[in-house]
């Protein structure tokens, strides 16, 4: 008989039994069903011994190059054979088309196998005509089963496998619905295991829920090696591949693609993609730079401010942080006499790429200053600094390289902070110490 256990997912409790409340931490309805595997009699592997570090060799030689520049960049050069990647993000969004571009550049150096539960072979036959990748070498299966699945492998032995998507798979051993946390949890430890032992390369496929993350509360996260998710608007173009955990490379790279009618194109210039040819005609429109993952990104921060319908005017940011907003115009009211009071005020990063960094500071207040004032900034020029409570400009971290990007998508004039340390540029620079002095500059 099959023997269940059920863990919650709030704080780790186990019971034999399912519980509707956890007894433990209170939490409602937290308990998932996960699999007791019978303990075998244990033989100590090959692979169980341990090794001298100096004798491992580097997982560095065993990297798939996928080929496609902005995604290579984003793993940190490429697929490393037996990890486990997920991708995520909104249906519709791309993931099955970039997963079969993958497969479609490395599938004459691997074996390829596509497992899909979402559509069928001729959809996908479909889908790999209009993007061009109807290639002998990729091998497609449509099953949902996670043991049927298991047994083609072992037949197969693929070198990069793609599993669309996690939540349409099941295992018999559980009787829940494909989809839940419980499922997906127990199919995704198997395939890593599988993943490891065969030294295969899975991409594993998840939709984001409607709370934003995969599959229930970081279901997946802690399992695979490396999480990347698509980004971006399904009614634009471009799409931001994101890595939120890598463990064989750095997480703050972002690869940009556009969305053509032939599938997925890199954009290798992306700067040019994020700010508008007519930005400087239009008042509360600034360009600035900020720096995603090690490339710096030049893009354009709109401001819009208008007459408040009620008396608690409201502040709307995409791709910015609102309390940093309400700090910034606190400053801007208190220092430059620029009084956002009665006004609405709009931020957007166009582009849908979104500022953490404080480097922006400076480029928001000026295009909020910009848009009160109804009029354009005098000049095309990027601005740069962090603003401070007091109203101070602060430096921020590689202008020089920022500077450089700037320069060469044409822009001629910078404004930097007063301290910056900037040594050779062939852009003009702008030195300013206060808000107030940037604002009259303008
Ligand atoms: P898809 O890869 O099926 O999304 P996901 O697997 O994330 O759900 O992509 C779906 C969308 O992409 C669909 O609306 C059509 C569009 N698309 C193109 O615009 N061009 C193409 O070449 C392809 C294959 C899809
Ligand atoms: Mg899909």
């Amino acid at each position: 008989m099959r023997k269940s256990i059920y863990t919650c997912q709030q704080c780790g409790y186990r019971t034999p039994k399912w519980l509707g409340r956890c007894p433990n931490c209170g939490a409602w309805n937290s308990f998932v069903e996960e699999i007791v595997e019978k303990k075998k009699k244990r033989v100590v592997k090959e692979k169980s011994k341990p090794l001298i570090l100096t004798d491992i060799g580097s997982a560095e030689r065993q990297r798939i190059r996928t080929r496609i520049s902005e995604l290579d960049r984003v793993l940190g050069g490429g697929v490393v054979k037996g990890s486990l990647i997920l991708l995520g993000g909104d249906p519709g969004i791309g993931k099955s088309t970039l997963a079969l571009q993958i497969a479609s550049q490395i599938c004459n150096a691997e074996k390829v196998l596509y497992v899909s539960g979402e559509e069928s072979l001729e959809q996908i036959r479909m889908r790999a005509e209009r993007i061009g990748a109807t290639k002998d070498g990729i091998m497609v299966l449509s099953e949902t089963c996670l043991e049927d699945i298991e047994e083609v492998l072992q037949d197969v032995l693929p070198s990069f496998l793609v599993m669309d998507s996690i939540q349409t798979l099941y295992t018999e051993k559980l009787d829940t619905a494909p989809g839940s946390v419980g499922q997906v949890r127990e199919i995704s430890a198997r395939i890593q295991r599988i993943s490891k032992e065969e030294g295969i390369a899975t991409l594993l496929i998840g939709h984001v829920t409607k709370y934003g993350d995969i599959a229930g509360p970081k279901t997946l996260e802690h399992i695979v090696d490396t999480v990347l998710y698509f980004e971006g608007d399904k009614y634009q173009q471009y799409r931001i591949l994101r890595c939120t955990k890598n463990r064989f490379g750095s997480t703050n790279e972002i690869g940009i693609f556009e969305m053509t009618e032939k599938g997925l194109v890199e954009i290798k210039n992306p700067s040019m993609f994020f700010v508008s040819d007519i930005m400087e005609e239009i008042p509360g429109s600034i360009a600035t730079v900020v720096i995603e993952g090690t490339r710096p990104l030049v893009v354009e921060i709109q401001a819009l401010t208008s007459l408040a319908f009620f008396s608690y005017p409201q502040r709307v940011t995409t791709g910015f942080s609102k309390l940093r907003l309400a700090m910034l115009l606190a400053v801007l009211d208190k220092r430059a006499g620029i009084s956002t009071r009665d006004s609405d005020t709009y931020i957007n990063v166009a582009g849908g790429i979104s500022i953490e960094e404080p480097a922006a500071d400076l480029a928001v207040s000026l295009a909020v200053a910009s848009s009160v004032k109804n009029q354009p900034i005098k000049e095309k020029m990027v601005v740069l600094g962090e603003v401070g409570l007091g109203g101070e400009i602060r430096s921020v971290p590689l202008i020089e390289k920022r500077l450089k990007e700037a320069e060469r998508i044409g822009f001629k004039k910078a404004m930097v902070p007063f301290k910056a340390n900037v040594k050779k540029t062939e852009i003009e620079i702008v030195r300013v110490r206060r808000i107030e002095e940037a604002v009259s500059y303008v």
